[in-house]
């Protein structure tokens, strides 16, 4: 039997940070042995089946929309976010979590409030969210540590996820309502998985 080579193999981007020693653990779990050496940011298992590309978790959805990568590990918010189509094969058996609206414990809003004033990572989610039951709505994007946002007194509210609860309770806030699941799903790009569905589909049978 000889080995694939690396053009042949499945291209999978997985995103840095939190979800990336799961997956890699999952993959190596099943017989993918995935190793970043040097900070390279490539790597393809010994057997030349798989290779795959560590990203940056907001760009993962572009690089599978142009198929830089054909399939890809993302969260379903980083996904809605995009606003790009995939195929979801499979939801992977890690990084659940909750979107939620939040605020500070001891807020109480002052009058009538006409629009809510809200700042989050994931806008277009917040923004779709709000418009769909009418709730008239002020959006301030920022790219990170959100909870900052009630403390400092830009927005009395956000919208962000919470997985332990402990970040919101380190900084005195509390979940208001829950707002949607998130999942973490194995996508592909449609075309690509045309291309390449009965490999991608044992992939997923030996991943499941
Ligand atoms: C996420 C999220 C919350 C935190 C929730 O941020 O945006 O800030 O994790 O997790 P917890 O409920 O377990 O405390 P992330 O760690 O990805 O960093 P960021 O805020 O810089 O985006």
């Amino acid at each position: 039997m000889t080995a694939r080579n690396q053009n042949d193999a499945l291209t999978l981007a997985i995103p840095k940070g939190r979800l990336q020693d799961r997956t890699e653990e999952l993959l190596r779990s099943r017989g993918y042995e995935i190793r970043f050496e040097d900070r390279k940011l490539v790597a393809t298992d010994p057997g030349g089946q798989l290779q795959v590309m560590l990203v940056k978790n907001s760009d993962l959805p572009t690089y599978v929309h142009h198929g830089i990568a054909g399939l890809g590990v993302c969260g379903t918010d980083g996904i809605y976010e995009s606003g790009y189509r995939f195929f979801t094969l499979m939801d992977l058996p890690f990084g659940k979590t909750r979107m939620c609206l939040a605020s500070r414990a001891d807020y109480r809003p002052e009058g009538d409030v006409h629009r809510l004033r809200v700042a989050s990572k994931f806008t277009r989610f917040a923004h779709d969210y709000f418009q769909e039951r009418g709730i008239p709505c002020e959006i301030i994007r920022l790219d990170g540590s959100v909870e900052l946002a009630p403390v400092l007194g830009l927005a009395p509210y956000i919208v962000d996820l919470v997985e332990t609860g402990s970040t919101l309770r380190a900084n005195d806030l509390m979940v208001i309502e829950e707002l949607a699941t998130v999942s973490v799903v194995l996508v592909a790009n449609p075309a690509y998985y045309k291309f390449h569905y009965k490999r991608i589909d044992a992939l997923v049978d030996t991943l499941r």
